[in-house]
């Protein structure tokens, strides 16, 4: 519940790409129950304008985007500061998963690419197209979704894993330079939520009632939500963490703490 809370992103300009559908979603109404104007920028057209119909077209607009596209990311970056004049957050979202294979030589080389052409190089379009707009203005708050699987391996396919692992990178790499110009670049890392993205890969579908993927997490008597990064974008979105940059931000319940095989205490 918000009433009688601060809205901490009031007067703030957020472009979430992957913002029809999952975290993306979740996101953006939380950044809109906080104050923001939302641009929703993703491939999926009828999902988008419906998040955005739901959240009122005086604050919230959709355009078509694919991340992989530099142009169409470029125009997703106009549209946000012709509408509103500005962009205070980038929320480099949008991901892939591959398909589930049990070698890495039954992986094709283009699978690979694809996946990698997806979760880097469209970070990599987002942060510098936000840039270019940032940087004159000398502020500003991008965050990529990396997830657990910028940890360690054996989570998710290699193409998936190693492209997290460089959304972590890329985070630092451009934090660094940004930074010089004031603006902060940091990371989000979530555990297994259900959203389409993870439902088919992980089988969630089948587990549902029997056993929450939270199973594997170190924290018990709950289970994680979509809702959980979002308020993590909240405070990464604010001048609450105005301080805080190059960050990883692991939303795990403790699951990449925790060596199961040599655990004393469970
Ligand atoms: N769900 C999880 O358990 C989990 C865990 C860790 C990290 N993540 C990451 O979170 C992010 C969001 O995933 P989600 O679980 O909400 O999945 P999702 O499938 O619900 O949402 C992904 C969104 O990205 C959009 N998209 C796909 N291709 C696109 C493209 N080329 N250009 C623009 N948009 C495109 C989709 O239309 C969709 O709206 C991804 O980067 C994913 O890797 C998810």
């Amino acid at each position: 519940m918000i009433s009688g809370l601060v809205r901490r992103l009031e007067g703030k300009v957020a472009l979430i790409t992957g913002g029809a559908s999952g975290i993306g979603e979740c996101t953006a109404r939380s950044l809109h129950r906080h104050g923001a104007k939302v641009i929703i920028a993703d491939v999926q057209d009828h999902l988008g304008s419906s998040v955005c119909k739901d959240l009122g077209p005086a604050d919230c607009s959709f355009v078509h985007c694919d991340v992989t596209d530099e142009s169409h990311v470029r125009d997703a970056v106009d549209a946000a500061v012709a509408r509103h004049g500005k962009l205070d957050i980038m929320f480099n979202n949008a991901g892939i998963l591959d398909l589930k294979k049990a070698s890495i030589m039954d992986n094709e080389r283009s699978d690979f690419e694809r996946v990698l052409g997806m979760n880097t190089t469209g970070v990599f379009l987002g942060i510098k197209q936000a840039a270019r707009v940032m940087v004159p203005a000398r502020c500003g708050s991008i965050i990529n979704t990396a997830s657990v699987c910028s940890i360690f391996g054996g989570v998710a396919t290699h193409a998936y894993t190693c492209s997290k692992h460089a959304v972590v990178g890329l985070t630092k790499s451009a934090a660094v330079e940004l930074g010089l110009s004031g603006i902060r670049v940091n990371c989000v890392s979530p555990y297994l939520i259900k959203t389409p993205l993870t439902r088919e890969f992980f089988n969630l579908e089948a587990e549902e009632g029997e056993a929450p993927p939270s199973i594997y997490s170190n924290l018990k008597g709950m289970e994680i939500m979509a809702q959980d990064i979002a308020e993590a974008l909240v405070y990464l979105g604010s001048d609450e963490s105005r301080y805080v940059s190059g960050h990883n931000l692991v939303i795990d319940g403790g699951f990449t703490i925790l060596n199961t095989s040599l655990n004393i205490f469970g």
